[in-house]
């Protein structure tokens, strides 16, 4: 796989571990992935990439959102993850990619949206990859970086605190995305959900 580095193989270790079990451990998160996934106003016929998409948890509202017509295309690089989708039928609602966001097997400006779940703490170049992932969106298209908890709330389940070098407090993601070729045009984090939105630079 192009891309792959000793960052990864740590990511890939964490993740196959925790796959089999990944969507028994957080059963009631459904309506937070359909309401981040409403945020990114879909049409019918839109094309979507779920940008570490693990299991595959966001395939099912972008595809109810993008409808027959559309195309949504689920990406990871950890096997185990995309095998867990498959199992659970999502790979129904969209193509699995087992490739490293930092390097899309995806033409330059062929989606109109990208959503992403709790992918870009495990970036090994956030910049880097987050300019890649600019490179397939097309210009007015949108980018979701989401999760179901907010980032204080997810600090306390892992008995950690947060720093102020945060990547995702907001200044820090704010320079993040400017840096990176996007524009954020909203930010929310509270106890039930982390939703930041950016759109492709001028
Ligand atoms: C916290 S999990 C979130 C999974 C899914 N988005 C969800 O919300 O349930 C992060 C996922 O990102 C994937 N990932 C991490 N780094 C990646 C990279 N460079 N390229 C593609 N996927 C990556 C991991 O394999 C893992 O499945």
């Amino acid at each position: 796989m192009r891309g792959m580095s000793d960052d990864h193989t740590h990511v890939q270790d964490f993740f196959t571990a925790r796959a089999a079990d990944w969507d028994h451990r957080f059963p009631d998160d459904g309506p937070a992935y359909a309401a981040a996934v409403a945020a990114l106003g879909l049409r019918k016929g839109d094309r979507v990439l779920d940008a570490g998409c693990g299991t595959g948890r966001a395939l099912p509202p972008l595809r109810a959102a993008v409808g027959p017509t559309g195309v949504v295309v689920g990406a990871d690089l950890t096997a185990a993850m995309l095998r867990a989708a498959a199992r659970a039928g999502r790979d129904r609602d969209g193509t699995l990619l087992l490739t490293d966001v930092a390097a899309l097997p995806l033409r330059s400006s062929s989606l109109d949206a990208v959503f992403a779940a709790g992918l870009i703490a495990h970036l090994p170049d956030p910049a880097g990859n987050l300019r890649e992932i600019a490179r397939v969106v097309r210009p007015g298209g949108v980018l979701a970086l989401f999760h179901p908890i907010g980032r204080a709330a997810l600090a306390a389940r892992q008995d950690r605190t947060i720093t102020p070098d945060d990547l995702r407090a907001e200044p820090n993601l704010r320079s993040l995305l400017t840096r990176s070729g996007w524009r954020m045009t909203s930010y929310t984090d509270e106890d039930t959900r982390f939703l930041a939105l950016a759109v492709p630079a001028d």
